[in-house]
């Protein structure tokens, strides 16, 4: 572990020991995702079906990149795809506690994975919901479950609104949100935290261990055009999906930022969970914007131990600050190389 600095601050932030539990082959991790299937989310869930080092216990859903109905839709096909029909899904919040529904379809298209149409899934949601299938297995789980929330965070509020005794039974929130730096959204804000700002505010002060992958290091894990030839190349049904999808977000990013790439933000969310020293992380105070100002969503993200103090305040968030890009793009190669 090397000491780094975040790029956009100039207080310099040194990286420290994660905090975020670690899955083994020999003692995989108990996860839920909860999503907004979603172009990078589709890569995102995949890798947690194929790491032996990660035990996918549910998908829920939100509404966030496409209408939820989508997304659940899309998690059902996906799960089928990567031969795990068997993972739960519930279909979650369709839009932000307050305010507007925000979408980022013209990222990810009208239904959300791009133009990509899958066969219909084998399974159907379950009756109860996102929020009640979370906490039905928060109980009943042996262990404390780690959530990897990597769409808008509703029902992640909504699960400590309504069950607030569940939270010591989340060993930790490894999320895509959020970022120290500039947004994607608006040039405040990121568009996870964007489309539910009061929900994020509930998560980050909620005490419960936050690792925070935000667009710092998310724009970090980028995929190009030949990563995506080499997940054709596999030969593989979900290699080939994969790729698809790849090469969509390739081009609505393209048109985005000027020149062919897909920022994987969910994977590194998922992917710190299963790999020890993939992603390196520094210590911030979290706070979220709520206001309605040009900052709306922002995460106002405070290295400063000094003036942390001073606000009586504390660290409530390890951030994401560094990945291995080449080594990424290893890591979804081969995880799409185990799928069928
Ligand atoms: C985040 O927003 C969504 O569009 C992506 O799926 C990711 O979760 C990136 O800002
Ligand atoms: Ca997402």
């Amino acid at each position: 572990m090397t000491a780094a600095v975040v790029a956009p601050t100039f207080v310099p932030v040194p990286a420290v020991p994660r905090t975020a539990p670690l899955g083994t082959v020999q003692n995989p991790l108990p996860l839920i995702i909860d999503s907004d299937p979603g172009l990078d989310d589709a890569l995102a869930i995949g890798l947690a079906v194929a790491r032996p080092e990660l035990d996918l216990l549910a998908v829920t859903t939100v509404g966030g990149n496409a209408d939820v109905r989508h997304c659940t839709t899309n998690a059902l096909r996906l799960l089928d795809l990567y031969g795990a029909s068997d993972v739960p899904v519930g279909e979650g919040s369709a839009g932000a506690l307050f305010g507007e529904v925000v979408r980022a379809t013209e990222i990810h298209g009208e239904a959300g994975i791009g133009s990509t149409v899958l066969p219909d899934a084998s399974a159907t949601a379950r009756p109860e919901g996102a929020v009640d299938l979370i906490a039905s297995i928060l109980r009943s789980h042996p262990e404390p479950v780690a959530i990897a929330p990597i769409g808008p965070l509703t029902n992640i509020a909504l699960l400590l609104r309504l069950h607030p005794h569940l939270g010591h039974r989340i060993s930790h929130l490894c999320l895509m949100g959020g970022s120290v730096g500039e947004g994607n959204t608006t040039v405040s804000a990121e568009f996870n935290i964007y489309a539910d700002p009061e929900a994020a505010a509930i998560v980050f002060e909620s005490g419960i261990p936050i690792t925070m992958m935000g667009l710092d290091v998310t724009h970090q894990a980028v995929l190009y055009p030949p990563a995506s030839e080499r997940l054709r190349g596999l030969g593989t049904r979900s290699g080939a999906v994969a790729a698809e999808l790849a090469d969509y977000a390739l081009q609505r990013e393209g048109q985005w930022y000027g020149t062919p790439r897909m920022s994987v933000h969910d994977a590194v969310a998922v992917a710190h969970l299963a790999i020890a020293d993939l992603v390196d992380v520094a210590e911030y105070d979290v706070q979220v914007d709520t206001g309605s100002g040009p900052a709306r969503g922002r995460t106002v993200c405070d290295g400063l131990p000094v003036r942390v103090d001073r606000k009586g305040r504390r660290m409530n968030a390890q951030v994401g600050i560094r990945i291995d890009r080449d080594r990424f793009e290893d890591v979804l190669v081969d995880a799409y190389s185990r799928l069928p």
